[in-house]
């Protein structure tokens, strides 16, 4: 995956950043830098730059940054191998393949190869009389012909090697069939078709690859749902379910399910914005999915205590995203006197597509749903409980952000609780500013503390050392401002920073300038995470004047080389002394307080 570094050079030199990130986001210029609405996060001002000069973005809102091949993996979604043959396609070069990338390449493409022959022989077995069971299953669901087709549906027979032999026949390898997860082994070695006697369904990426299958059972018998294994080709966390057919919906928005066949039931009835995320929570890798397709979710878990607890978590995860999220909340159907749990797929059965269209154009948005969540809990018919219901609702109230959302919800509110909606105004103000005030109090402790306030806020960057790291921020800074200031000075080494990536950053800066390149960020490509890179542009934006530079780097690197001297015990390289003068620095960092 290691491409060379000079056409990693060649690459950034002809991607320029001004014209990769004009493409996406509309600059205007203001002094030497560019600025214009962030992409990463919704905003109305733009707090989004761009310098041509250090061919660098850095966000002062969301605080992302870095080169133009961090750019096209946040806002491509992609992996860096991947934002580099896209740049590459860009600016028209042909990519160098390593030896080993070539391999992995032949074996994913015979992995996926193997995936789409055996869909095709599952598929055909289904329209074959073997497949006779399955097909009735498919009748008893009421599941179209056509719909199976658009999903690609098949059957596997009740037998051990149906597809072993198949797929041998065609030249696949034991060890093949095995990666693939589409046999499994036994105790004595030997080799048996993992799915049997059920209802297949693959799973189809939205590059129109089958990566895995589905499977279900045709009666009440165990396991009901049987779904790949992970494989080189197939992380769970990273599909959804029917993607591959709601990516070109016209519909506005994604409806998410629990359930593989309530997928195929609600695209039956014409809802084809339907995916599920195949009996696992969603994960962040899956939201990033979505964003390149919609910008609004409509959650539609199953109406039970499991479903409520995904769409709550769902909800958080949710929190502050770019999305609007929306609930459909299924009701729950009365039989026999009771109310039993449905999902999508009864639902559309009993009620039909035209009491699921009007579930859906009036489904709740993310606050209507905790809302109700929290009146719940109450028996409102009590005063107590009243009481109680009003101090929960209003803490709820007064973490909404939005002034105009806050007026609205609150009147609300006051509804449920059947009081004047100036008394539950006045229950939220104080709630709002028990919140304001608690958030000063912690703005002033670190007003009032200056290392807390130095301190980088995300933990993985957490400073050891203040003192020394903010002179090593200095360095970083001026190098990467005047190149021309190096070689700094020779004896500041990289092992004398105290923060392990700024120490990390001027080593492969000294590095690019030993052998001859111009010691820019682009050198750090592919060398940094993104989080890192993000840090590392947050750190260049500081204010540093240009102005005497070779003066100030010297002042740094004295700061630099002294911390670096105490901490290696000013030359005492007594290792019992060493150490209990770290743990001096740790007590006293703390009596500083947090
Ligand atoms: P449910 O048990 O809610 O099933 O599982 P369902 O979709 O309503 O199934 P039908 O209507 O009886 O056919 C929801 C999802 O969780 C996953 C499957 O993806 C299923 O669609 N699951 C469920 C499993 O992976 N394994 C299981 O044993 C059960
Ligand atoms: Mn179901």
């Amino acid at each position: 995956m290691a491409f060379p570094q000079s056409f990693l050079d060649e690459l950034i030199a002809r991607s320029d950043i001004v014209d990769v990130v004009g493409s996406y986001v509309q600059l205007t210029r203001k002094g030497s830098n560019l600025f214009g609405l962030c992409p990463f996060h919704s905003e109305k001002t733009g707090s989004f730059s761009v310098s041509p000069d250090k061919q660098i973005y850095h966000c002062f809102g969301c605080k992302k940054g870095g080169g133009v091949i961090n750019f096209i993996m946040e806002e491509e979604n992609l992996t860096f191998p991947e934002a580099v043959r896209f740049l590459a396609k860009r600016a028209g070069m042909e990519v160098p393949e390593e030896q080993g990338d070539r391999e992995a390449g032949r074996r994913r493409q015979r992995l996926l190869d193997l995936n789409r022959d055996a869909a095709r022989f599952y598929y055909q077995l289904l329209q074959q009389p073997e497949g006779r069971a399955v097909q009735e299953y498919l009748d008893r669901r009421r599941i179209r012909r056509a719909t199976a087709v658009k999903f690609g549906m098949g059957a596997s027979l009740d037998s051990w090697d149906t597809l072993l032999t198949a797929m041998t026949k065609r030249g696949y390898t034991k060890t093949e069939l095995l990666e693939a997860g589409l046999v499994v082994q036994n105790k004595n070695g030997g080799l048996y078709d993992k799915f049997r006697n059920r209802l297949m369904l693959p799973v189809i990426d939205t590059r129109g690859d089958v990566v895995a299958f589905g499977s279900r059972v045709l009666d009440k018998s165990e396991p009901k749902y049987m779904n790949s294994s992970e494989t080189p080709v197939y992380s769970k966390r990273r599909v959804l379910y029917g993607l591959n057919l709601a990516k070109k919906s016209k519909r506005p928005n994604i409806i998410l399910c629990e359930g593989n066949l309530d997928i195929v039931t609600l695209h039956q009835a014409g809802f084809d914005n339907a995916v599920a995320s195949m009996g696992t929570a969603l994960t962040v890798e899956q939201i990033r999915l979505l964003s390149r397709f919609t910008k609004e979710l409509v959650l539609c878990y199953d109406n039970d205590n499991a479903g409520k607890i995904a769409t709550e978590r769902a909800l958080q995860l949710l929190n502050n995203s770019e999305f609007s999220v929306k609930v459909l909340q299924l009701p729950r159907r009365l039989v026999d006197g009771e109310y039993i749990k449905q999902d999508a797929d009864d639902f559309i059965k009993f009620q039909g597509p035209d009491a699921f269209e009007r579930l859906l154009t009036g489904s709740e948005n993310g606050v209507e749903f905790r809302m109700a969540q929290v009146a719940g809990k109450y028996d409102l018919a009590s005063d107590e409980a009243r009481v109680a219901y009003c101090g929960e609702i209003s803490e709820l109230l007064a973490s909404l952000p939005n002034a105009v959302e806050r007026e609205i919800y609150t009147v609300r509110a006051a509804e449920t609780a059947k009081i004047t909606p100036d008394a539950m105004k006045l229950e939220v103000q104080r709630a709002f500013k028990r919140r304001l005030s608690q958030e000063k109090r912690a703005a002033l402790r670190r007003e009032l503390n200056p290392a807390v306030q130095a301190q980088p806020k995300e933990r993985a960057f957490r400073y050891d050392n203040i003192r020394s790291a903010k002179a090593e921020e200095g360095i970083l800074r001026l190098l990467l401002m005047d190149a021309s200031l190096f070689p700094p000075e020779l004896s500041l080494t990289p092992e004398q920073f105290s923060s392990p990536l700024l120490g990390k950053v001027y080593g492969l800066l000294r590095q690019a300038q030993a052998a001859g390149r111009i010691p820019s960020a682009a050198v750090l490509t592919g060398e940094l995470t993104n989080e890192e890179m993000s840090h590392l542009t947050a750190v260049c934006q500081q204010p540093e004047s240009a102005r005497n530079g070779k003066q100030a780097l010297a002042d740094y690197i004295r700061v630099v080389q002294t911390e670096a001297s105490k901490r290696a015990g000013g030359g005492n390289l007594d290792p019992l002394l060493a150490a209990t003068e770290k743990y001096k620095d740790k007590k006293r960092g703390k009596q500083h307080g947090e």
